[in-house]
C-alpha cells in the first residue's frame, strides 16, 4: 500500500535532510551546503554533503544519493515504511494508519489535483486568448501586470457566463467536483455555478507546485461584491497551512538569504514583475506559526512586510507578539513599514526594485524592536503606564520558548525600560552628557569628561570637598560612615585620605602627600568647585552638599547591585532574584 504523496510530503516539509542527517552524522555548515564524513565509508576527510534546498544528500566516495527516506532507510536499515514511521514521529507526526478510507483519500487527491490543474489551465488560456477578455488584460495592464506574469503565476479569468462544471462532469464523480470548492449549488436553478464568476483567478499552489485553491479578484469597482474572495477549505486545502508562491520561492533561498512576507496576492505578483521575487504572501488570514515555520524550512531570515495602513499595523503586532514565542537563534523575522497607504505593490510600482531593496536595508526592524517601540509609544512618564509597559514587555519575553532567546530579549527588554526609570543610572549618565554639552565651556573638557562615567564625576567632587574642607570633615566624621567609592583611582585616595582624618590632628592639604597630577585632575572635574566657591565658608551648606553626594554615590552603589541582579534574573529567571531585587528596589525609593 502506497503512503498518500502529501503524507509524505508533509514529513519533507517538516524536516530538513541536515535534521535528519545530522541525528548521526556531524554536519559542518558550507555555503548553502553541509558536509560531513560519509556514513557509507570510513573516511578522513568529508566527502558527504547535505542540500537541504533541493532535499537530497550525495556522498562523492560511494556515489549513495537520495532524500530523508533514502538516508534512514540505508543507515538505519529500515524497509520504507519503518522509515517513513521513524521520521514521521521525528516530524510530531501521528503515524498514517492505512485504511480503505486513506486509500479512497488517496485516488480523490489525485483527481482533485487534476481538476485543479484542467481548471487553472484553461482560464489562463482564456484570458491569454479570449478577445471578448480584453477588459481583463487592460485592467492587469493598467495595474503594470504583463503577459510574463499572466504566464509565470498561470493568472486566468473566469467570465460571467463560463461554467467549467460542463466540460468535466463526465469525466469525475460529482461529489469530486463539489469537494474541490470551485462550484456551488445554486439551488433556485439546481445546478452548479462557478464560485470565482467574473474574477481574475490566482492559483495557490502546494509546495510541489499543484495547484490546490484559488483566490479571485473582482475588477468591478462596487461595495456590494467582496473585492477578493478565497477557496474554501477543502480535504486538501486548508487555511493558514499554505503561502501564496512558496513553490516558487523556496527554490531561490540558495541564491537570497531572506524572504519577504506580504498580505496580498497582487503585492507577490508585483513585487515579482519588479525582479523581487523572494516573496511570499499569507493570504488574508492571520499569519499563523505553521507558515512560518514552513517558511523557516527554507529561509532563515524573514521580512513581514504588510500594507502600511492601521489594518496592516494590527496584523504586523498581532504577528509579532504571537512570533517572538517561537524564535530561534539561527531565525531572524523583522518588519519592514511602508508609508501610510501604500502596499508593497503600489510602493514597488512607484519607487522600482531598488528603491525597495534599500528602503528594506534602513528601515527594516528586528521582531523585539517593534514590539519594544509599540509600547513605548504608548507609555506616558507616570507610575502606572510605565508599570503596565514593563509588565506587558516582560510577560512578552516570558512567552518565549527558547531559553536563550528569551535571556537576550529580555535582557534587551531590561535595560530599555531602565532607561525610562528616572532613578536609573543610564539616565544620570544621559543627563550628564547633556549638561556637558549645554555648559559647552571647552569642547576639549566634553571630550575629556565624556571618557568619565557619571560616577566617577560624582566621587571628585565628593573627594574635592573633603580636600578643601579638611577639619570640617574631621568634626563630622561619622557622616563618612559606610561611604564607598567605585573607580579604583578614587578609591586608593579616599582610603588614605580617611586613614589620615581618623589619625592625624591639624590636616591640611599638603599633610595628605597627595600626588599633585591626581590633585589637579579630582580639581578639574569636581563640578562642585564653583558651588563651593559661591558657599566659601558656610559651614551647614558644606555639610548639606556632603550629604547630598553622598547620597547619590550610596544609591548608584544600589543600582549597581540592582542591575546586576537584573541581569542575573534575567537569566535564571529565579523567585528569590526576583524577591531580592523587590527589596532593593524598595530600599532605592526611601533614599
Ligand atoms: P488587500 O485589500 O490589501 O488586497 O488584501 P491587495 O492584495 O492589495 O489587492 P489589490 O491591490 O487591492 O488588488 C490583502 C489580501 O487579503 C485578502 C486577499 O488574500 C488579499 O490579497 N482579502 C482581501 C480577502 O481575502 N478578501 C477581501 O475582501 C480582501
Ligand atoms: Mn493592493
Amino acid at each position: 500500500m502506497k503512503y498518500p504523496k502529501e503524507y509524505l510530503d508533509e514529513i519533507k516539509t517538516r524536516l530538513k535532510v541536515s535534521t535528519v542527517v545530522s541525528k548521526s552524522v556531524n554536519l559542518k555548515k558550507r555555503g548553502k551546503e553541509f558536509v560531513g564524513l560519509s556514513p557509507f565509508k570510513t573516511e578522513k576527510t568529508p566527502s558527504f554533503t547535505v542540500n537541504d534546498e533541493k532535499g537530497f544528500y550525495h556522498c562523492f566516495s560511494t556515489s549513495e544519493h537520495g532524500n530523508i527516506f533514502d538516508f534512514i532507510m540505508k543507515t538505519q536499515n529500515l524497509k520504507f515504511g519503518e522509515a517513513v514511521k521513524y521520521l514521521a514521529n521525528l516530524a510530531g507526526m501521528q503515524p498514517y494508519t492505512f485504511t480503505k478510507k486513506d486509500e479512497e483519500r488517496e485516488k480523490e487527491w489525485k483527481q482533485y489535483s487534476e481538476i485543479f490543474n484542467l481548471y487553472v489551465e484553461f482560464y489562463n488560456k482564456e484570458l491569454l486568448q479570449n478577445q471578448n477578455l480584453n477588459f481583463a488584460k487592460e485592467y492587469l495592464k493598467k495595474r503594470n501586470l504583463t503577459k510574463e506574469e499572466v504566464v509565470n503565476f498561470k493568472i486566468g479569468y473566469v467570465s460571467s457566463d463560463a461554467n467549467f462544471y460542463e466540460n468535466i462532469k463526465s469525466k469525475f464523480e460529482e461529489k469530486i467536483i463539489v469537494n474541490t470548492g470551485l462550484f456551488y449549488l445554486d439551488e433556485k436553478k439546481n445546478k452548479y455555478v462557478e464560485r470565482f464568476k467574473d474574477r481574475i483567478i490566482f492559483p495557490i499552489n502546494s509546495i510541489t507546485g499543484q495547484p490546490i485553491a484559488l483566490g479571485g479578484r473582482t475588477i468591478k469597482e462596487n461595495n456590494y461584491l467582496a473585492k477578493y474572495i478565497n477557496s474554501p477549505e477543502t480535504p486538501f486545502f486548508k487555511k493558514g497551512s499554505n503561502l501564496y508562491n512558496l513553490d516558487y520561492a523556496r527554490k531561490l533561498s540558495n541564491k537570497i538569504e531572506y524572504i519577504y512576507l506580504v498580505e496580498g496576492y497582487m503585492d507577490v505578483v508585483s513585487l515579482s514583475s519588479k525582479g523581487i521575487k523572494n516573496v511570499v504572501a499569507n493570504l488574508g488570514t492571520s499569519l499563523t506559526d505553521r507558515q512560518v515555520s514552513v517558511l523557516n524550512q527554507f529561509y532563515d531570515d524573514i521580512i513581514i512586510c504588510f500594507d502600511g495602513d492601521e489594518s496592516g499595523y494590527k496584523a504586523a503586532l498581532r504577528a509579532a507578539e504571537n512570533l517572538i514565542k517561537e524564535l530561534k537563534p539561527e531565525k531572524q523575522i523583522s518588519f519592514l513599514f511602508l508609508p501610510d497607504k501604500e502596499d508593497p505593490d503600489t510602493f514597488v510600482n512607484k519607487n522600482g526594485k531598488d528603491y525597495f531593496i534599500e528602503f528594506t536595508k534602513d528601515k527594516k526592524i528586528p521582531i523585539h524592536n517593534f514590539i519594544l517601540n509599540h509600547y513605548k509609544d504608548q507609555t506616558k512618564n507616570d507610575p502606572s503606564s510605565l508599570a503596565l509597559f514593563e509588565k506587558k514587555l516582560r510577560s512578552i519575553a516570558y512567552s518565549i520558548k527558547d531559553e536563550f532567546i528569551k535571556k537576550y530579549v529580555l535582557e534587551y527588554f531590561l535595560e530599555k525600560i531602565s532607561l525610562l526609570t528616572p532613578n536609573s543610572n543610564q539616565n544620570i549618565n544621559k543627563n550628564f552628557y547633556k549638561k556637558a554639552k549645554s555648559l559647552k565651556s571647552t569642547q576639549k573638557y566634553f571630550n575629556e569628561t565624556k571618557n568619565l562615567s557619571s560616577i566617577e564625576i560624582k566621587e571628585f567632587s565628593f573627594l574635592y570637598l573633603i580636600i578643601n574642607n579638611l577639619n570640617l570633615i574631621k568634626e563630622n566624621l561619622n557622616l563618612l560612615d559606610n561611604v564607598k567609592l567605585f573607580s579604583k583611582e578614587n578609591k586608593i585616595i579616599y582610603e588614605s585620605i580617611l586613614h589620615k582624618l581618623q589619625n592625624e590632628e591639624n590636616l591640611n592639604e599638603n599633610s595628605l602627600s597627595l600626588d599633585s597630577q591626581i590633585l589637579s585632575k579630582i580639581s578639574k572635574f569636581a563640578s562642585i568647585k564653583h558651588i563651593l566657591n559661591k558657599i566659601e565658608n558656610d559651614q551647614f551648606k558644606i555639610i548639606e552638599l556632603l550629604q547630598e553626594l553622598i547620597g547619590d554615590i550610596k544609591n548608584y552603589e544600589l543600582e549597581l547591585r540592582i542591575e546586576k541582579l537584573e541581569s542575573k534574573f534575567s537569566k535564571d529567571l529565579d523567585e528569590n532574584t526576583f524577591n531580592e531585587l523587590r527589596e532593593l528596589k524598595k530600599s532605592q525609593k526611601i533614599n
